[in-house]
């Protein structure tokens, strides 16, 4: 069993390295094999662009899906990206630590998704949701914010983190994994985490042991509910009948 570990953050000394090494660790200790791209060391380019590719399906205008699509084909992908692919396809488990900047995922993290999940071979129209490629495959995503608990509960003043992560997450389930409930991890950064108690234990101490925990009992972490393909009509819409998981495919607009 094989899992790929993703991390993007700039710093070696932060909470979500630390999170990765200990990802790598722990379950590498329960007999997993691990790969990692830590994005920002490797230098990886978040950005797709003309220059990436040597020959171009369309030289007059770059369009990104149609380029990324005549590289699959002909097996031309660009080799960042195509060592990247390589590392998805052969894991069994993905786990992506990130922070949350600015209620999202940090750009190096959403680049490397545009890049990375390749039209023409990662998705298309026929490939994706409950067809997606890596049907069968689950994904974990952990995140660490700046903000309370309390202030990014459902009621918070920073919202929902779980409704921020939606969208996140919903693109990994529409290339077919089975997307668990993310780790978050709240309230890094303020000083107090900083400071050990009087057992020498501090507030990030606990955070990176419930991290531990939940990936030595990953194999009962339930998954986030979707729709499935038949819950939509040819139109695309949900149909009368089909239950709401969400709030973003809901049978009322909820604003
Ligand atoms: C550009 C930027 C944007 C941020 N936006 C948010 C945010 O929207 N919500 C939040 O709770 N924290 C935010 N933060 C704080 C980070 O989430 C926090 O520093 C990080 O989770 C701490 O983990 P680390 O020690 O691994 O960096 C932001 C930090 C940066 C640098």
């Amino acid at each position: 069993m094989r899992a790929h570990i993703v991390l993007a953050h700039p710093e070696r000394k932060s909470l979500n390295a630390r999170l990765a090494r200990m990802s790598e660790e722990t379950l590498s200790e329960h007999g997993w094999a691990t790969t990692l791209s830590d994005l920002y060391s490797m230098g990886f380019d978040p950005c797709d662009r003309p220059e990436h590719y040597a020959t171009r399906a369309n030289p007059d205008a770059f369009h990104v899906q149609t380029e990324q699509r005549f590289h699959a084909e002909r097996g031309t992908t660009p080799s960042d990206v195509a060592a990247e692919v390589g590392k998805l396809s052969q894991a069994d488990f993905l786990v992506v630590h990130f922070p949350l900047w600015w209620f999202g995922m940090p750009a190096m993290l959403k680049g490397w998704m545009d890049r990375v999940f390749v039209y023409g071979s990662i998705y298309r129209s026929t490939m994706r949701h409950d067809t997606g490629l890596f049907r069968g495959k689950k994904m974990i995503a952990c995140v660490t914010t700046g903000s309370s608990a309390e202030a990014c509960a459902h009621d918070g003043v920073e919202g929902d983190t779980r409704l921020h992560l939606w969208p996140i997450l919903y693109s990994y389930r529409y290339i077919g994994f089975d997307v668990l409930q993310p780790e978050i991890l709240h309230g890094i950064g303020s000083a107090t985490y900083l400071e050990a108690g009087e057992d020498g234990v501090n507030s990030l101490d606990v955070l990176a042991e419930r991290w531990r925990a939940t990936l030595r009992n990953i194999e009962t972490r339930s998954r986030v509910a979707y729709n499935r393909d038949c819950d939509f009509e040819s139109s695309k819409r949900l149909r009368p009948e089909a239950p709401e998981l969400s709030p973003f495919i809901s049978h009322a607009a909820k604003i």
